[in-house]
């Protein structure tokens, strides 16, 4: 039976994204547990609560009903959330979190797919309800396409042989499965392989088939201009091509759409950056799934 997420670092969060009355957006609303306490917290505060799968957002609907009309919630991707924001009547946000990621009820659902340590479909779609699974993504896939993705979303060595092995089992119909994909990964390491490895090629698959990456791009590109002055911006990120991609939008030169939108003031030198860092602090958290290992958790409050 799939358990309710706990809401990751609550109270470091909470005390870095409270930030008064006005509209804040949870855009990996998830099982809505950080999205909760906030509202309870800040009785000011609304909420613009998106999410990519819509079983996540049944659930949230249900236990953010007691907020009425404070919560408004939308079936959306990153890309999609600046439409949903201006149907929620936009505005410039207080705050914004993005807790990157797995849910854990997505993890521990077999039928999913997320999960090495249970077997079913291989489907590792976010949002069952479009795209493409995991299963036919690898089937219609390249040598070269495959190589990269277990490198760049996985830090998987050897991704190229890997790769290899992999899609001559997915082209015969041979990886439908998350069980069939252990087995092959074994096959191709010549030996039971060490979790960890598991984990590697199951995340970097999951970030290929969902576009994460390109997502947090997206939210990268849109979030300035989102956020009201003063805004928060708090992100959870789990792996290393996250955190770096945060940091590069944090630190960087000044994004040219930010850059474009801020007034000529004579004699006033416009902020290089949208941001302020407020700290650098990077954590260690046990990942309380059955995937039990350490994981590196970034945390960055931003100031817009
Ligand atoms: C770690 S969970 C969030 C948990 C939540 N903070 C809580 O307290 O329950 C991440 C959620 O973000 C969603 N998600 C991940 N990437 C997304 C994206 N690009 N667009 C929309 N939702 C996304 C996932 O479907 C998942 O439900």
């Amino acid at each position: 039976m799939s358990v309710r997420h706990e809401p990751v670092l609550l109270a470091e969060v909470l005390g870095f994204l409270r930030n008064g009355p006005g509209l804040y957006l949870d855009a990996t609303l998830g099982d809505a547990g950080h999205a909760e306490a906030l509202l309870e917290s800040e009785p000011g505060a609304r909420l613009l609560g998106c999410d990519r799968d819509p079983s996540a957002l049944e659930y949230a609907a249900g236990r953010l009903m007691k907020f009425g009309t404070r919560v408004s919630l939308a079936h959306a991707t990153f890309r999609e959330v600046p439409a949903a924001l201006a149907a929620a009547g936009g505005g410039g946000l207080v705050g914004a979190l993005f807790d990157l990621g797995l849910s854990s009820r997505q993890i521990d659902d077999p039928a999913r797919g997320m999960s090495f340590m249970q077997d079913g479909p291989l489907d590792l779609r976010m949002d069952p309800s479009r795209g493409r699974t995991g299963a036919e993504r690898l089937e219609g896939a390249g040598e070269d396409e495959l190589g990269a993705v277990l490198r760049e979303h996985g830090d998987v060595v050897g991704s190229r042989s890997l790769a290899r092995a992999l899609l001559a089992e997915a082209r015969g119909g041979g990886l439908r499965t998350t069980r069939a994909l252990r087995e092959a990964i074994d096959r191709a390491l010549g030996g039971p392989a060490h979790p960890r490895r598991y984990a590697q090629v199951f995340q970097a698959l999951r970030i290929w088939v969902n576009g994460e990456a390109e997502e947090l791009e997206a939210a990268l590109e849109w979030l300035p201009e989102a956020m009201g002055p003063g805004g928060m911006v708090v992100t959870l990120a789990y792996h290393s091509g996250e955190d770096r991609k945060i940091k590069q939008a944090l630190r960087g030169p000044a994004g040219s759409r930010f850059a474009r939108r801020l007034p000529e003031i004579p004699g006033v030198r416009p902020p290089e950056r949208p941001w302020d860092e407020l700290t650098r602090r990077v954590v260690l958290w046990l990942i309380s799934s059955e995937e039990k290992g350490r994981e590196r958790v970034s945390e960055w409050f931003l100031c817009c």
